[in-house]
């Protein structure tokens, strides 16, 4: 089958890019309400970019045109957010945060998920999460009805048995991070794993 998504078939845009793209990791970004309250939403249109600066992306599509989803307009108004990323035993309050709720309804009370403070930023990460990222925006593009968020990731934390404390390497054994996968409710776990040796 072939598509022209610019074209006439610029509809399926969203069930062919989201349901084909995959894995995909899931960002639950964590950002503060202008109550003060902490506002949590999950973003799988996210990655990494670079180390050199550390630079991360996602993309919150617009609620309407030019209106942004909570988590944009925080971000756009602070300047900071924390990537919080998904395991298994954080998938079904992951998934509760996704829903709408009126602005200054904050998805963490929805979902009882404990936060701790912020370090180098004001906004608290997601206690159960097993890594965050605290993050400061870099720049957002609008492009469209997508903004780009792109942020500097200022400070990574751990669950402890994540990391080899000697090399710093990820254990497997610990780290089962969840990906997004077909349209509309598709997921997957990341406990069968391989190994490949790159070429010399
Ligand atoms: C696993 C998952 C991934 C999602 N990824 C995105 C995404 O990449 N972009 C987007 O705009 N919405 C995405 N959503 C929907 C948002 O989480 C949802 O619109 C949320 O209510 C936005 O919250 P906010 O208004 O507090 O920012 C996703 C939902 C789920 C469950």
């Amino acid at each position: 089958m072939e598509f022209d998504l610019t074209g006439e078939h610029s509809r399926y845009a969203y069930k062919l890019l989201a349901g084909l793209v995959t894995p995909r990791p899931i960002a639950w970004v964590t950002t503060l309400n202008e109550d003060g309250s902490v506002n949590a939403a999950p973003f799988s249109f996210f990655n990494v970019f670079g180390t050199r600066p550390p630079i991360l992306g996602f993309a919150p599509g617009d609620k309407e045109p030019g209106i942004p989803k909570d988590t944009a307009r925080n971000i756009r108004r602070t300047g900071e957010f924390v990537v919080n990323l998904v395991d298994e035993a954080c998938a079904e309050q992951m998934n509760l945060t996704s829903s709408e709720v009126a602005a200054g309804v904050s998805e963490v009370e929805l979902a009882e998920l404990k936060t701790e403070p912020g370090v180098s930023i004001k906004v608290p990460r997601i206690a159960s999460a097993p890594v965050a990222l605290e993050c400061r925006e870099w720049s957002t593009l609008e492009i469209g009805q997508n903004r780009l968020v792109i942020g500097l990731i200022d400070r990574v934390f751990t669950e402890d048995g994540v990391l080899d404390p000697e090399t710093l390497l990820v254990n497997p054994e610990a780290f089962a991070p969840i990906g997004r996968m077909e349209v509309p409710s598709g997921y997957c776990r990341t406990a069968d794993r391989f190994e490949m040796k790159r070429p010399d």
